[in-house]
C-alpha cells in the first residue's frame, strides 16, 4: 500500500514495521473470536506489539487518512481508551457512539446502526455490543473491518491477545507448553473467559479453572481443562492466576450467597497467592472489584500483580492489530452483504 511517510527518511522503527508487514500478514481481516487466529497470526502481532511498546510515546503517520468508530454499546475503560489511543498513535481519525448517546436509544436496529457507520467509509469498526456474535453479523454487512471488543458473554478476542502476551513476556518461549494457568471466578458471564480459554489452548498450556459450582457451565468441560470448586486446590503449584470478576450487572448475585462469602473462598488474597509458584504473576482483565476478586494489597503494585503491565500491552496490541489489519484491507473489496 501507499504509505504516508513523513518527508524524512523513515526512522529504524517504522522501516522494521513496514518491513514487518510487507513480508507478513494477519490470516483474517475481521476479527470475532480467538477461533480465527493462528499461531503464525500470533506471532506477528506480538512481534509488531513488541516494536509499538518500544515506542509508545511516538506518533507514527501510517494510518492518516483512515478513520475508526468506536461503537461502545456497553461500558467500557481500558478496551475503548486503548483502541482510541491506538488508532490515534498511528494518526487515524476516531469517533466514538455508545448505547446512551446513539439512536439505538430511539429504537434503531442494530444492522442500522451498523451499516450507517459503515457508510462514512471508515477503516475499522471496533464493537461492542450485547448481543453474542454481534461483530461477526456486523462484520457481513460492512466494508469496513470489524473488531469484536467484547460481545455480550461470549468473547473478547482482543483481551486475549494482550493476556497471552502478557504471559509469554513473562515466560520466554513461543507456547505455554508446561505452565499451569488456574482461571479463579465467574466464569458462567465472562467473555474474557471465552476468549482467554480459547488462546491459552492454542498455546497448549495447562488450564484449571476454579470457581462455585453455580459459576461453572456444562460447556466448561467440553474444553477439556481441569475444573475445580476449591480455589487453593486449583492455586497450587499455578505459574499465572487470573482473576474475573464478579459479574452483578449479568445477575451473578443469584449463583453466590454473598459476595463476602465469595471473596472468603474465591477472594484471591495474599496467602492464596502463596499457594502458587512463588514466580507466580497475578492477572485480571478489569474492573477490579478490590477486596472481591483480589485483595486490595495485590491489585497495583504488588510486585507478583501484572495487572497494570496488561493494561500497558493492551495499548500495543490493539496497535499493532490496527496496523496490520490496515495492510490486509487495503487494495481489495472485503465481500459483504449490503441488506
Ligand atoms: C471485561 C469486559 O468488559 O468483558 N473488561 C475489559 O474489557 N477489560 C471484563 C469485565 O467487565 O469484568
Amino acid at each position: 500500500m501507499d504509505v504516508v511517510l513523513r518527508k524524512k527518511p523513515p526512522s529504524e522503527a517504522e522501516q522494521y514495521l513496514l518491513d514487518i508487514r510487507r513480508d507478513r500478514e494477519l490470516s483474517f481481516f475481521d476479527l470475532h473470536s480467538i477461533e480465527q487466529v493462528t499461531l503464525e497470526d500470533l506471532e506477528l502481532v506480538f512481534d509488531v506489539a513488541r516494536r509499538f511498546r518500544e515506542y509508545k510515546t511516538y506518533k507514527f503517520s501510517f494510518n492518516k487518512g483512515f478513520s475508526q468508530v468506536n461503537a461502545f454499546f456497553e461500558p467500557s475503560t481500558r478496551t475503548q481508551a486503548s483502541f482510541d489511543l491506538a488508532a490515534k498513535q498511528l494518526s487515524m481519525d476516531t469517533t466514538s457512539v455508545g448505547a446512551s448517546n446513539s439512536s439505538f436509544k430511539k429504537g434503531e436496529s442494530f444492522i442500522d446502526t451498523i451499516q450507517t457507520l459503515g457508510a462514512y467509509n471508515v477503516r475499522t469498526i471496533i464493537l461492542r455490543c450485547t448481543q453474542a456474535g454481534g461483530p461477526e453479523f456486523a462484520a457481513r454487512h460492512v466494508q469496513a473491518s470489524v473488531i469484536n471488543a467484547g460481545d455480550g458473554w461470549h468473547e473478547h478476542p482482543t483481551q486475549a491477545l494482550l493476556d497471552a502476551f502478557t504471559i509469554l513476556d513473562e515466560f520466554g518461549g513461543r507456547d505455554l507448553r508446561g505452565r499451569i494457568v488456574t482461571i479463579v471466578g465467574d466464569i458462567k458471564h465472562s467473555r474474557v473467559f471465552g476468549s482467554l480459554v480459547r488462546i491459552l489452548k492454542k498455546l497448549q498450556a495447562d488450564i484449571r479453572v476454579a470457581a462455585p459450582e453455580t459459576f461453572l457451565p456444562d460447556y466448561v468441560e467440553r474444553f477439556g481443562i481441569e475444573t475445580f470448586w476449591s480455589a487453593d486446590e486449583a492455586l497450587d503449584g499455578a505459574d499465572v492466576v487470573y482473576a474475573l470478576r464478579v459479574q452483578e450487572e449479568r445477575g451473578a448475585q443469584g449463583d453466590i450467597p454473598t459476595l463476602r462469602e465469595y471473596s472468603k473462598t474465591f477472594g484471591i488474597s495474599p496467602k492464596r497467592l502463596a499457594l502458587a509458584k512463588p514466580s507466580a504473576i497475578l492477572m485480571h482483565p478489569g474492573p477490579v472489584m478490590r477486596d472481591i476478586d483480589v485483595h486490595s494489597v495485590l491489585v497495583a503494585r504488588h510486585p507478583q500483580s501484572r495487572i497494570l503491565r496488561q493494561v500497558e500491552n493492551g495499548s500495543a496490541t490493539r496497535k499493532a492489530l490496527l496496523w496490520l489489519l490496515s495492510d490486509r484491507l487495503d487494495g481489495m473489496v472485503k465481500e459483504y452483504e449490503p441488506l
